[in-house]
């Protein structure tokens, strides 16, 4: 299924069924409306206006197409923030309040907010909540984007005060908890209690994991309250959504904010992405990817969404050409939005929704691209637009079931939250250490599921956590009672719920899992990698490097001095270092081929992933791959020797 991001309120009335017919033409079925349309659904306090809204769904329903209406909360209207200024985030860094005159001004602590949001929502849901064009909602629009999970601000100082009474009952038990006694810091009274932004130095790693966890159940919060809202009054059928951005900017608990959506969504940038990580790439390291996206970044990020609810996902936004908010913006390569569209049905996408329809010639996007350039003409994105359409629809990738992956990757918001708070060596980032098990294994062609910790691990045949600081009660007898094969990463089990040091030292609780004890830990330059001999071969040790006491654990990879890097005790390895991809990738193929899970070292370029009976191989590279295809493939799609930017499909 297809779709677009469409904004009647920016165009004439009279474009609509034009643009209506055109959208209906080009094979979409689903249209996006509405989401920071909130100056026009209440032009003033109290005063609705839906006339309009109403007469653009019955245009869209008229050409056949269904509406996904967003609800406007992103956007509050000046009437109401002039009303409510306690409404306004502040920012944690600088202090300063986030005005009015761009989109996600409000404060998920602001109990006015969450009042206002829910009157606009109930609105709306009571209007539409039975109408038969609208085949479902999406609540606001990229929570926590833009930095906005953390707020400074004093309606948040109040709100977490009451969030650590409840947490810890006493004052004592929070002092004691978060260590105060260190450094004078020890409060008298929960009103005592400032938000852990503008000392002088370093605040408690207690006190600012608190901070996030608040600033986490604050967006669940919000959120879980607009699900609710429409679920009242939603049709049955009609479903609720989400459009998430990468789950590593949200800064919040992406499991628990999906929770209660019937699916997750994912705004897809492929171009964006990259030249954002890619900031302090070399010009060459990026030139390779600048119009084509890293090949395991969407992907990664799709995984991701997937694993939110354990469903089918949407992409609500698709890049269509250069976007405007990158610090460079280039035009995909020819091929690649034909090639992002399969790859994410290959991911188990049900449906490709691109943003937008018409590029806008004011405000602040008018250099991103559209479907349509501002003269009504197609975009360079349309033929690829048709020819991806027509393709997924011959062989209905859609309706695909998602394979079922046999690894999967343990992740937790947690594991990030550690490492912006507690870096301890420049070149460690816990979401870099995911993402690079995650490569590791693309590049050997291996699917794999992101899930939580507390998921049914039942049905993988090898369970990956590359980093898990802290480990709770619930998710140990999760990993003790699966009985799979365990790859641990550093840094797990190193940190105790209330972020202190293990008492018997690290890995903590994992101890009853492999008996090792890490007994110091160093951080090295990036670039000062050290020897690590693994398998009769050597490979880099970096960044991190714990020193390893070993006990009756079988050393699977040493230091140049001896020492223990990577440890094994029956099904559990316990991995003391970052290393790097090289020996992730000879390491995670050995402990898969002892799993039986296929493997396949594949071109820098390539990447393979399955859905239902269907494989799916993509050329991210500039040169043409031969010996791709098995040759008793049935080829589906593509040739067999898979083109620059282009894909192949058979079946197994
Ligand atoms: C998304 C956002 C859209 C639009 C788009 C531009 O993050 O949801 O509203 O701003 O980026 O690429």
């Amino acid at each position: 299924m297809f779709g677009v991001c469409y904004y009647p309120e920016h165009w004439p009335e009279s474009v609509w069924p034009e643009d209506a017919k055109r959208m209906a033409s080009l094979g979409l079925r689903y249209i996006r409306i509405g989401e920071f349309a909130w100056s026009r659904l209440e032009p003033d306090p109290g005063r609705y206006e839906f006339d309009w809204l109403d007469r653009s769904i019955a245009v869209l329903n008229d050409a056949g197409l269904e509406v996904v209406l967003g609800t406007p909360t992103a956007t509050p209207p000046k009437w109401l923030i002039d009303q409510w200024p306690e409404i306004l985030p502040v920012d944690p860094d600088t202090g300063r309040t986030r005005g009015f005159g761009s989109r996600r001004h409000y404060d998920f602590s602001s109990e006015v907010y969450l009042r206002e949001s829910l009157r606009i929502t109930r609105a709306l849901a009571e209007r539409y909540g039975d109408h038969g064009g609208i085949a479902g909602w999406q609540t606001d629009n990229e929570l926590c984007c833009h930095d906005t999970t953390l707020s400074a601000s004093p309606v948040a100082r109040d709100a977490f005060q009451s969030w650590c009474e409840r947490r810890y009952e006493t004052i004592d038990a929070l002092n004691e908890a978060w260590g105060n006694v260190f450094w004078s810091m020890e409060y008298r009274s929960f009103a005592e209690i400032e938000l852990p932004v503008g000392a002088v130095t370093e605040t408690s790693p207690a006190h600012q994991l608190a901070w996030r966890r608040f600033s986490s159940d604050q967006v669940v919060r919000y959120h879980d309250a607009m699900v609710e809202a429409i679920r009242k009054h939603a049709r049955e059928g009609q479903f609720v959504t989400h459009n998430f951005i990468p789950t590593d900017d949200t800064n919040a608990d992406d499991f628990a904010l999906a929770k209660g959506l019937d699916f997750a969504s994912f705004d897809n940038y492929p171009l964006g992405r990259t030249d954002l990580k890619f900031a302090d790439a070399s010009p060459e390291a990026f030139r390779r990817y600048m119009r084509t996206g890293h090949p395991d970044f969407s992907t990664w990020y799709f995984d991701q969404t997937r694993g939110l609810t354990g469903k089918g996902f949407w992409v609500m936004e698709q890049q269509p050409g250069p976007v405007n908010w990158a610090r460079s913006n280039p035009r995909p390569a020819p091929g690649m939005i034909r090639l992002w569209t399969l790859e994410a049905f290959a991911h188990g996408a049900d449906c490709v929704s691109w943003f937008r329809w018409r590029q806008a010639p004011f405000a602040q996007e008018q250099m991103h691209a559209g479907l349509l350039r501002p003269d009504h003409s197609e975009s360079d994105a349309w033929p690829e637009i048709e020819r991806a359409i027509a393709e997924a629809k011959q062989l209905q990738v859609d309706s695909l079931p998602a394979a079922t992956a046999s690894v999967a990757l343990l992740s937790s918001v947690e594991s990030q939250w550690l490492s912006d708070i507690e870096q301890q060596g420049a070149g460690y980032d816990a979401v870099d250490v995911q993402f690079r098990y995650y490569s590791a294994l693309r590049r050997i062609g291996v699917d794999a599921d992101v899930v939580s910790p507390a998921a049914d691990l039942s049905s993988y045949d090898l369970v990956i956590a590359p980093a898990l600081p802290v480990i709770y009660d619930d998710w140990l007898e999760n990993l003790k009672a699966c009985g799979k094969r365990l790859v641990i990463g550093p840094r797990s089990g190193a940190k105790t719920e209330e972020f202190g040091y293990p008492a018997s030292l690290p890995p903590g609780p994992l101890q009853s899992l492999i008996d090792i004890r890490v007994t110091s830990i160093e951080t090295l330059r990036e670039d000062c990698p050290e020897p690590l001999d693994y398998g009769g071969k050597t490979y880099e040790s970096l960044v991190w490097r714990e020193c390893i006491e070993a006990g009756d654990a079988e050393v699977v990879a040493r230091y140049e001095d001896d020492g223990a890097a990577v440890v094994r005790q029956g099904r559990v390895d316990y991995l003391g270092t970052l290393t790097d991809d090289a020996f992730l990738r000879d390491y995670l193929r050995a402990v898969c081929e002892g799993q039986s899970i296929e493997t396949r070292v594949l071109d820098e370029d390539l990447r393979i992933r399955r859905r239902g009976d269907l494989v799916f191989a993509f050329n991210y590279g500039e040169k043409a791959l031969a010996d791709v295809v098995p040759e008793d493939a049935e080829l589906l799609l593509g040739e067999r020797v898979i083109g620059a930017r282009d894909l192949a499909i058979w079946r197994t």
